[in-house]
């Protein structure tokens, strides 16, 4: 009996265990926001200062990609010293070296998906049903999986094209 209730024990905890690595890896997969070399604020730019997403992600109603901005579209406001922080100081050491800031891609479909940006901002669909609320986020992460049928469902409800080569081209 009591050896048992032992191994009872034991098959609760190793079962747990196993529950808890399977919601690491996928908050790891999901929602682990990657590090950027400067801790850029979405909130404050795009909520506080309300800076249009268009100023900085200047090709997203132009072409395939939103594109993040150049150096310079940051330095026409920091130049002036006004903010005065360590990641302001990481971000004129790039200007001065003249190096582009090495951000870290977070949102990569596979490459036989074709998606452009231009399509989807010029007939109005919002930035955040794609991307959530980035005016109350710090810092951005995927809200979305990019699967199939989030793709699909959305065409289908509002008369986007839904043939196969669309998409997969
Ligand atoms: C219909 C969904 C959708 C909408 C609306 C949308 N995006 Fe995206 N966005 C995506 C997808 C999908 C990717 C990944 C694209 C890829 O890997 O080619 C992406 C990637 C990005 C990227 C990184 C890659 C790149 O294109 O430079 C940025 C920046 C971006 N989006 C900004 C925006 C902004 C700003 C808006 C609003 C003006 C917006 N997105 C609207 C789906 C969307
Ligand atoms: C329209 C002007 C403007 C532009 C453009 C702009 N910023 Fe800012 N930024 C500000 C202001 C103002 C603050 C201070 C906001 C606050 O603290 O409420 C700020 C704050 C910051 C902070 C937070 C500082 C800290 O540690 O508290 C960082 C980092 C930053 N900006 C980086 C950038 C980068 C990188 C770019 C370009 C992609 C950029 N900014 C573009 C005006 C701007
Ligand atoms: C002041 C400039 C600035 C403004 C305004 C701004 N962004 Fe960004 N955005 C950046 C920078 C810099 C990055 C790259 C660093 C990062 O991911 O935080 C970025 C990254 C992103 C990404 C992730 C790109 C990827 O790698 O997949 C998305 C999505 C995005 N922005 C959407 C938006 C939306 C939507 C708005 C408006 C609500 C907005 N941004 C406003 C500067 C800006
Ligand atoms: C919120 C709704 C919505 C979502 C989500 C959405 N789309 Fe669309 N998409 C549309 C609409 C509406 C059109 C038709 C636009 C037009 O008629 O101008 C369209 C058009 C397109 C086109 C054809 C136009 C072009 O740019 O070549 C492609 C390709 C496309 N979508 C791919 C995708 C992919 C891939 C995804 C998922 C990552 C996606 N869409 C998610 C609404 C959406
Ligand atoms: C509106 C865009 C869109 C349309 C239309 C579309 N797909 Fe996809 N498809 C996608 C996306 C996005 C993925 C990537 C899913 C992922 O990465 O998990 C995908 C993935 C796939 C895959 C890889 C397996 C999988 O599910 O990940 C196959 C096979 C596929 N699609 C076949 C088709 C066929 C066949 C059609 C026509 C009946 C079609 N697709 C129409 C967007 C689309």
């Amino acid at each position: 009996m009591r050896v048992f209730q032992l191994s009872l024990i034991t098959v609760f905890f190793v079962v747990m265990a196993l529950v808890l690595l399977g919601v690491n890896s996928y908050w790891v997969t999901y929602q682990k926001p990657e590090p950027q070399p400067i801790a850029f604020p979405h909130d404050k730019h795009a909520g506080k200062l309300n800076i249009p997403c268009l100023q900085c992600h200047v090709y997203a109603d132009k072409g395939k990609f939103a594109t993040v901005p150049a150096v310079k579209i940051c330095i026409d406001c920091h130049i002036t010293g006004g903010v005065k922080s360590p990641e302001i100081d990481k971000l004129m050491a790039y200007w001065e070296k003249k190096e582009p800031i090495p951000w870290v891609r977070i949102h990569k479909l596979q490459p036989f998906v074709y998606f452009s940006h231009k399509r989807h901002v010029k007939k109005g669909i919002d930035c955040a049903v794609c991307h959530g609320n980035l005016k109350v986020v710090k810092t951005v992460k995927k809200v979305r999986t990019f699967q199939m049928g989030f793709c699909v469902s959305c065409h289908r409800q509002n008369a986007g094209p839904q043939d196969c080569w669309t998409c997969h081209k």
